[in-house]
This record gives C-alpha cells, sequence and structure tokens, in this order.
C-alpha cells in the first residue's frame, strides 16, 4: 500500500496577490516524485493562481477553503463546487475549526458540502479535531467519531475522501502536538473509518496532521506509518519556508520511518 503524500499550505485569510505571484514565482522543489503540493488561498485569488500554476516547473495543485452547501441560485456572497472546478480547484477543506468555531457552520452544511464537491469530482478534505478541553478530559476519540458519523452516516458518497487531524488547541499556537501521540490519533481514525469504508479503502484514505506544523518539524510526522502528509497554515505563507519544509518531508526515505509494535 503506498498513499502519496500530501502537504496542503492553508493561507486562511492572508496574503495578497502580489504575495501570490511571488511565492509561486519562488516555489520549488526538485524531487516531487512521492509528494503532492497543494495551496489553498482565498477566493479571489484563484484565478492569479490558476493563471500562474500554468507556468510553473514544479506543480502546485489548486485548493480553496470553502464551498457552498448549495449547487447554485440566489445565495448571496456563497461559492458553489462548479465554480471552484472553473479554476480548477483539486482540493477544498470541509470542517476547519476556524469556520466551525466562528462561522458556525453546521453538520448538515458540511453534509452538503461533502456531497456538492464530490458531485464535481473535487476532494474534500475534512478537517476534525478536539478541543484542549476535550483533549483534557480524554475526549478525543468520542470527539472524532462524532465529527465522523454526522457527516458520513449512513453511508459516505463514493468520492475521495481526504482527512485532516487539527487539535484546536495546536492550531496558531507554537504547540504541536507531538509525533508519536499524533500517529496514535491518526491509527484511530484510520479504525473509525472502517465504520463507513472497507478495509482496503481504509488503506487508501490520507489522513493529514495539521497545527504548528513548520519547516523544523514537519519531516518528524511523516516517519508515522499512519501519517501521510501535514496541514501548515502559517508555516506556508513564506516561500522559502515552505520549500524547506517540503524537502525535508521528500527526504525521509523508509529507514527513517518509525516501526510500531
Ligand atoms: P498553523 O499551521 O498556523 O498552526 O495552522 C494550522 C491550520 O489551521 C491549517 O489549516
Amino acid at each position: 500500500m503506498t498513499r502519496t503524500q500530501l502537504v496542503m499550505a492553508n493561507w486562511k485569510q492572508q496574503g495578497s496577490e502580489p504575495a501570490l505571484k511571488h511565492w509561486l514565482s519562488e516555489v520549488s522543489v526538485p524531487d516531487l516524485a512521492k509528494l503532492s503540493r497543494v495551496l489553498c488561498v482565498p477566493l479571489p485569488y484563484l484565478a492569479a493562481l490558476r493563471q500562474q500554476r500554468a507556468t510553473l516547473q514544479s506543480p502546485v495543485l489548486a485548493g480553496a477553503q470553502l464551498v457552498s452547501a448549495w449547487s447554485g441560485g440566489a445565495y448571496t456572497g456563497e461559492v458553489s463546487a462548479a465554480m471552484l472546478r472553473e479554476f480548477g480547484v483539486a482540493y477544498t477543506l470541509v470542517g476547519h475549526s476556524e469556520r466551525r468555531q466562528w462561522l458556525q457552520e453546521t453538520a448538515d452544511s458540511r453534509r452538503a458540502q461533502l456531497a456538492a464537491l464530490w458531485q464535481q469530482g473535487i476532494t474534500p478534505v475534512l478537517c476534525v479535531g478536539e478541543t484542549a478541553a476535550q483533549h483534557q478530559q480524554g475526549q478525543t476519540f468520542a470527539v472524532l467519531w462524532q465529527q465522523l458519523a454526522e457527516v458520513l452516516d449512513p453511508q459516505p458518497a463514493p468520492g475521495p475522501l481526504v482527512l485532516a487531524y487539527e487539535p484546536v488547541f495546536a492550531i496558531g499556537s507554537g504547540q504541536p502536538l507531538s509525533a508519536p501521540d499524533a500517529q496514535q490519533v491518526h491509527q484511530q481514525l484510520r479504525q473509525l473509518l472502517q465504520h463507513w469504508y472497507s478495509a482496503a479503502d481504509c488503506q487508501q484514505i490520507r489522513i493529514l496532521y495539521g497545527g504548528s506544523v513548520n519547516s523544523n518539524n514537519a519531516a518528524e510526522y511523516l516517519r508515522y506509518p499512519d501519517i501521510d502528509g501535514v496541514l501548515v497554515g502559517s508555516g506556508s505563507l513564506k516561500a522559502d519556508s515552505f520549500n524547506t519544509l517540503c524537502r525535508a518531508i521528500a527526504a525521509v526515505n523508509t529507514s527513517q520511518c518509525v516501526a510500531l509494535p
């Protein structure tokens, strides 16, 4: 079983068009045979991303940070999955904790977003994770179960899925969950997925870790068998650090991987 490693940059509500152009002109990684890179920009920059991606020597896929739950119509301010596809979006975040916390997105809305993305052939990246209080009270497993069940029950649509495990307290705090701890949670997540997917399909689903990942610690996560990539916020804003991060991950070889008992 081989899952292609995935490094996703999430710029959140940051950046500018000149910053994007500069980032894309600087981004470079020589050996990307086993690594895909995705850049999730704010929506207004998707056009510039599409235009400049075409000229890049090392590929960066386009990602979005949100999608409408509706396929189209009179919903002021919303952007449909079909519109994202027009701009070449390949991956879209769903259920990021910042949207859960600040934008009151509901489980129904997340379910509809997943369906809309699958219908347009875009891969959803479903973000899950517990708060500090839930973590301290030993509720991680129960929270993750709930966050999966509310969108996958009774049966997920037959489309590709990526999970991103982002413990809320690790986001933007400079205090990442350690790689061994993240591995434990990822292993549990893969087991939970068996409730909806065949064992073989669970082995194909990529699970990313996110929360204070940077160019110094990123490679450590990829040494663990159930961690298939990283979702990076502030550590992705500067092209040179992002390049260093990607190179460090690409350099992890199988002899450095942690064998579990
Ligand atoms: P930071 O990497 O800034 O902690 O953000 C993580 C995140 O939320 C990515 O989606």
